[in-house]
C-alpha cells in the first residue's frame, strides 16, 4: 500500500533515543530546551512552549487569552481540535465560510466580527497554506480580536516571507505523526508577546491554579529535533511532487492554487473531482491510500453557530487527498498519476 502519510527515522533519531535512554534523563531534560529553542529560531519568534499535542495547544493558547463566555471564530474546514478546543476552553465557537484556498474568508470574517465582538479568531493553515494574513491582521487591529494561527498542517509554510505561526499574536501547532515535522505524539504555542508567554506558562507549569500535566518526553523532542532539521528539504520534495500532480493530472481535476508570493509545503496534496469517492475506491483497488480530509464541517459536527457557508459545503463533496509525502518514489508518483488518470477515463499523460 502506497500510505497516504508516512513518518520516516533515521539514524539521528536512533542515537539520539538511545542517548536519552543511557542518560535516565527522560523529561524535562536538554532535548526539550534544544528543541524549544530551535523551533522558535526556525519560526522566528521570542517563545516557544512544547506540550503534549496540538489539541492542548490550542487549548492552553485560548486559556492564556481568557475566552471563557467569549466568541471564537473558527473557519468551517479543519480537523474537528480546532472547535473542540474552543469548547474546552470555554468560548463559544462561531464559524465563517472558507475561500478557493480552503482557508478563513476573510470578508466573511469582517461580517462576524461585527455581529459577534468576537475575543479570539483561529485562521488554519489547511492542507500547509496559510490563510490570507494580510487581512485578517488588518482586521484585527481595527476591531481589536487575538489571532490565533492553527499552524497543525503548516510547518515551513511562508506568508510574504513570514513563517506560518509567526504573524498572528499567537499560534498552535502539532507534532503528531502524520505532521511535516513529526514526533509522534506532540505540540507547541508560540509567540513573541512577553505578556502572552507568561500566561501560557501558567497553563504549563504547576502552582498558579489548576492545570493539567501537557509535558512531552525527552523522546518526543529528541525526534522532534532531527525532523525540524529534515524540514525544509522535506518540504522541498512535497513540493516537487505537488508540481508533477498539477502539470500531469488533467481530466476535471481541480488543483490546490497557491497564493501568489507564498510558500505551500503540501502537507496534503488535495484536489477536487465530481466522482471522488469512486476514484477513491479504485486507488484503493491500486494500493494508493486516499482520504477525505474532512467529511464533515464544523458547525455541522458540534452544533456551533454559522455563517452561511455555501464553499465549504460545496468543497466538502468533492475534495480528496493523495499521497504526497517526501518518501515517495518517481514510480510510486507516476502510478498515483496513472491510476488517476485511468480512474477518470484518460490515457496517463505522455509526460509520465
Ligand atoms: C488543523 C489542525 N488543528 C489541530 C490539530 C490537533 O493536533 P493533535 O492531533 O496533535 O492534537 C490537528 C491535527 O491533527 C490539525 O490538523
Amino acid at each position: 500500500m502506497i500510505r497516504i502519510i508516512e513518518p520516516r527515522f533515521s539514524e539521528e533519531e536512533k542515537e539520539i533515543v538511545l542517548e536519552i535512554l543511557e542518560s535516565g534523563h527522560v523529561t524535562r531534560g536538554k532535548w526539550t530546551a534544544l528543541f524549544q529553542e530551535e523551533f522558535a529560531r526556525y519560526l522566528g519568534v521570542d517563545y516557544v512552549f512544547t506540550v503534549c499535542s496540538g489539541t492542548v495547544a490550542l487549548f492552553v493558547a485560548l486559556k492564556a487569552l481568557g475566552v471563557e463566555g467569549r466568541h471564537v471564530i473558527v473557519p468551517a474546514m479543519s480537523f474537528m481540535a480546532t472547535i473542540d478546543a474552543v469548547y474546552l476552553a470555554g468560548g463559544i465557537p462561531v464559524v465563517v465560510d472558507v475561500d478557493q484556498f480552503y482557508t478563513m474568508d476573510p470578508n466573511q470574517l469582517e461580517d462576524a466580527v461585527k455581529r459577534y465582538n468576537p475575543k479570539v479568531v483561529v485562521p488554519v493553515h489547511l492542507y500547509g497554506q496559510t490563510a490570507d494574513m494580510d487581512a485578517i491582521m488588518w482586521l484585527s487591529d481595527r476591531y481589536g480580536f487575538y489571532v490565533l494561527e492553527d499552524s497543525a498542517q503548516a510547518h515551513g509554510a511562508l506568508w510574504k516571507g513570514k513563517k506560518a505561526g509567526s504573524i498572528g499574536h499567537l499560534s498552535a501547532f502539532s507534532f503528531y505523526a502524520s505532521k511535516n515535522v513529526p514526533m509522534g505524539e506532540g505540540g507547541a504555542v508560540a509567540t513573541s508577546d512577553p505578556k502572552i508567554a507568561q500566561e501560557i506558562k501558567k497553563w504549563i507549569d504547576f502552582g498558579e491554579h489548576p492545570a493539567f500535566n501537557v509535558r512531552i518526553t525527552e523522546f518526543q523532542a529528541g525526534l522532534g529535533y532531527a525532523q525540524l532539521k529534515k524540514v525544509e528539504e522535506n518540504n522541498s520534495r512535497r513540493r516537487e511532487i505537488a508540481f508533477k500532480y498539477m502539470q500531469t493530472l488533467n481530466g476535471g481535476f481541480v488543483h490546490p492554487v497557491e497564493r501568489e508570493g507564498c510558500l505551500h509545503v503540501y502537507h496534503l496534496y488535495t484536489l477536487r473531482h465530481p466522482q471522488r469517492d469512486k476514484i477513491i475506491e479504485a486507488l484503493k483497488v491500486n494500493g494508493i491510500d486516499a482520504r477525505v480530509y474532512y467529511p464533515y464541517l464544523l458547525h455541522e459536527l458540534r452544533g456551533a453557530e454559522h455563517l452561511p457557508t455555501p464553499n465549504a459545503e460545496s468543497f466538502r463533496k468533492e475534495v480528496f487527498s493523495i499521497p504526497v509525502h517526501p518518501y515517495l518514489t518517481e514510480e510510486q508518483v507516476d502510478l498515483i498519476v496513472d491510476s488517476l488518470l485511468s480512474v477518470v477515463g484518460l490515457a496517463p499523460h505522455p509526460l509520465c
